[in-house]
C-alpha cells in the first residue's frame, strides 16, 4: 500500500507535468497521417489544373535536374501545387505525378512522408505551434491556450469560417527565439499571449503582420544587446607585423 507522503508527492509531480496535445490532422485516427480514404472534397475527382504560370513554372523547375530525372522535381512541384490550391487533395498528387511522368505512388510516398504537405484542407492562415522543450520550458502552453481562447478551436481544428486552423508540431528550428509560431511562411517569435492575440487581430483584419521577434531584439541577437561584433571588424592585414 502506497504511503500518504508517496502518493501526494506522486499527485504533486502529476499536477506538474505539462498536458499533452494530440495533433488531430496529423495523427487523426485510421493512421490519417498514411492513408488516403476518399472524402467529397478529396478524391480523385476533386478539380485541380495547374495555371499557365505554374505550369511554366514547372518547365523552369524541372531544367534545374538533368534530363530524364523530373522526378527529382517532385517537392518543389509538390509546393507549387499546394500554394495554389490551398492544400493536396490527391487528385493534385496525381496531376504532379502525371506532369513528371511518374507512378502516382511515387508522389504519395513523399506527400505522406513531409507533414509540410497538407493532405486535408486547412484554414487561410494555419497556425503550427511548436510545443517541444525549448519552447514549453518558454510556456509555449500559455499561448496556445490563447490561440484556443481566440479562436474558440482546439488543436486540429478550423475556424467555422475557415480563415484559421491550428496545428501543434515539434520544433521548428528556431528555439532560441522561443515560444515562437509559424502561420502560413512566417514565423512570429519571442510570444506573448498578448503578440499572438495581436496577430491573429491584424490577419483578421487583412493585414499581415511583419514576421520576426516580438520583442524588440533583431532576429536571434542575445536579449540583452550584443556580447560580440560590438565595434567594425578591423579588416584584413591587423596584426600583420609591418617589417614583414
Ligand atoms: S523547440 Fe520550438 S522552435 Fe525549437
Amino acid at each position: 500500500m502506497l504511503s500518504w507522503t508517496f502518493r501526494t508527492a506522486v499527485s504533486q509531480t502529476a499536477r506538474q507535468i505539462r498536458s499533452l496535445h494530440k495533433t488531430a490532422v496529423r495523427s487523426g485516427g485510421g493512421g490519417a497521417l498514411f492513408v488516403h480514404r476518399d472524402t467529397a472534397d478529396n478524391n480523385p475527382d476533386t478539380p485541380f489544373e495547374f495555371t499557365p504560370e505554374n505550369l511554366q513554372r514547372i518547365e523552369a523547375i524541372i531544367k534545374n535536374y538533368p534530363e530524364g530525372h523530373k522526378q527529382a522535381a517532385t517537392i518543389p512541384v509538390l509546393d507549387l501545387a499546394q500554394r495554389q490550391h490551398g492544400w493536396l487533395p490527391i487528385s493534385a498528387m496525381n496531376k504532379v505525378a502525371e506532369v513528371l511522368e511518374v507512378p502516382p505512388m511515387r508522389v504519395y510516398e513523399v506527400a505522406t512522408f513531409y507533414t509540410m504537405f497538407l493532405r486535408q484542407p486547412v484554414g487561410k492562415y494555419h497556425i503550427q505551434i511548436c510545443t517541444t522543450t525549448p519552447c514549453m520550458l518558454c510556456n509555449s502552453d500559455s499561448i496556445l491556450e490563447a490561440i484556443k481562447n481566440k479562436l474558440g478551436i482546439k488543436v486540429g481544428e478550423t475556424t467555422p469560417d475557415k480563415m484559421f486552423s491550428l496545428i501543434e508540431v515539434e520544433c521548428l528550428g528556431a528555439c532560441v527565439n522561443a515560444p515562437m509560431v509559424q502561420i502560413n511562411d512566417n514565423y512570429y517569435e519571442d510570444l506573448l499571449p498578448e503578440d499572438i492575440e495581436q496577430i491573429i487581430d491584424e490577419l483578421r483584419a487583412g493585414n499581415v503582420p511583419p514576421p520576426g521577434p516580438r520583442n524588440g531584439r533583431f532576429s536571434c541577437e542575445p536579449a540583452g544587446g550584443l556580447t560580440s561584433l560590438t565595434e567594425p571588424p578591423p579588416g584584413p592585414g591587423f596584426g600583420v607585423r609591418p617589417d614583414l
